[in-house]
């Protein structure tokens, strides 16, 4: 039986782990494998005659079924997959940027070349969640998805939770100790797992959703007393990615940080760990949780993609039907100063006469009804910190109530989970 013959471009961390775990599938042969740097030192030594550090030898070498693309960013990878595909090659992918900006482009040329794009390296690294929605899961109406899809800032949140510290110090230390980023701010400020979510909401909806309409927010104002506070009434303090749609194709996705109640799983998903939670029908719900990056979890993503390309090579013209993505509906989206949440508010109040009576005043006003309010005593400055959590209210409204708070300091506003 012939091999499926692959050629890999970027032989980073994932290259390496996938380039490892390759060497136990004899159906496979890696054909060629383009880096940056020839010279560079790796994990692994292939054979000189395998690298190149000109990608187009790779998209354009005629023996090659299949590229597994592993740099990541937008351009030149799109290129690279352009020509690869116009070349007749199936894609595997780890590129989460390239998928949330331009994978409509990139899903339409593989449909009119016949060939698939699978990506389950991209959301959620080593969770399996692309392919059991595609497959064993397509009996569903997923409605909607909860997640955790950074490890980055997971980590961040569970230390400062965990140590109470403060996000500037615990960043320090992850980046000392190499689990964030000099430049964090692909993972900090949310654009990571909005890529994640653009996707995975895709797919899971079965209609198309832009990156442009996903509301994000980042955990660089989390502040050691709300995570303090969060756990006195009950919640951790997690960046949630979120998207839900109704009957009416109307879709609310979004990412930011998020009070959840310590009675949920997500709650107890900590450090490095990913999880996503879907709801749908019949199934309700479930929980998938895993190493969402890594060497070895993401190669075990790139690897199940190229055996399902390979178990199926050679047998049909019509690779993989479930796996392609031709979703033509785009969803509707819902601003986020429409959304419905709840809230909760850390206020530093004058201390005087009437000022919890006024904070209760203008909510009722919007007709905003809150949950709890909690001072505990007066500061030596003569101020008071006070504790608000809302129920359910339009965000519209918290906002112009927030705004009449003008004797008040706010220190922070986080939405809570239902
Ligand atoms: N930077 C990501 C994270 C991993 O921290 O989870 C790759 O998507």
């Amino acid at each position: 039986m012939s091999k499926l013959r692959i050629g890999i471009i970027g032989l980073g961390t994932v290259g390496c782990g996938v380039y490892k775990t390759l060497q136990n599938h004899e159906n496979i042969e890696i054909v060629k494998i383009a880096v940056k740097n020839l010279n560079k030192k790796r994990s692994v030594e292939p054979p000189s005659s395998m690298l190149t550090d000109n990608p187009f030898e790779v998209v354009n070498d005629s023996s090659i079924d299949v590229v597994v693309e592993l740099i990541g960013g937008v351009e030149p990878a799109y290129s690279y997959l352009e020509a690869a595909i116009k070349n007749g090659k199936h894609i595997v992918t780890a590129n989460k940027e390239l998928l949330a900006k331009r994978g409509a482009e990139i899903f339409k040329l593989a449909e009119e070349y016949n060939r698939v794009i699978l990506y389950e390296a991209a959301i959620a690294g080593g969770i399996p969640i692309i392919m059991p929605i595609k497959t064993i899961l397509a009996g569903n109406k997923i409605n909607k998805i909860h997640a955790i899809l950074n490890g980055t800032t997971n980590y961040i949140l569970t230390k400062m939770d965990v140590e109470g510290a403060s996000y500037e110090d615990v960043l320090k230390e992850a980046q000392e100790l190499g689990y964030a980023e000099t430049d964090p701010t692909g993972d900090v400020e949310g654009f990571d797992a909005a890529y994640k979510i653009t996707t995975l909401a895709t797919i899971a909806f079965k209609k198309k959703i832009k990156l442009e309409n996903v509301y994000r927010e980042g955990i660089t104002k989390i502040r050691k007393e709300d995570m303090k506070e969060a756990n006195e009434f009950g919640y951790k303090i997690k960046l949630i990615a979120t998207a839900s749609i109704d009957e009416n194709n109307n879709a609310d996705v979004r990412v930011h940080p998020m009070l959840i109640s310590k009675d949920t799983t997500l709650a107890h998903i900590d450090y490095v760990t990913n999880a996503v939670e879907l709801n749908g029908f019949p199934l309700g719900k479930v929980v998938l949780s895993g190493p969402g990056a890594g060497e070895f979890p993401t190669a075990s993503s790139v690897v199940g993609d190229v055996l399902a390309i390979e178990a199926e090579f050679g047998k049909t013209d019509y690779l993989l039907p479930m796996m392609r993505c031709n979703h033509s509906e785009v969803a509707n989206p819902i601003k986020i100063e429409d959304t419905y949440n709840k809230y909760y508010i850390s206020i530093t109040a004058p201390n005087a006469i009437g000022v919890i009576a006024k904070i209760g005043t203008i909510c009722a006003n919007k007709n905003i009804s809150l949950s709890s309010i909690l001072q505990r005593g007066v500061s030596k400055d003569n101020t008071a910190d006070i504790t608000v959590i809302t129920e359910k209210c339009q965000e519209k409204l918290i906002r112009e109530a927030v705004a009449e708070l003008t004797e008040c300091r706010i220190n922070s506003i986080i939405r809570v989970a239902d």
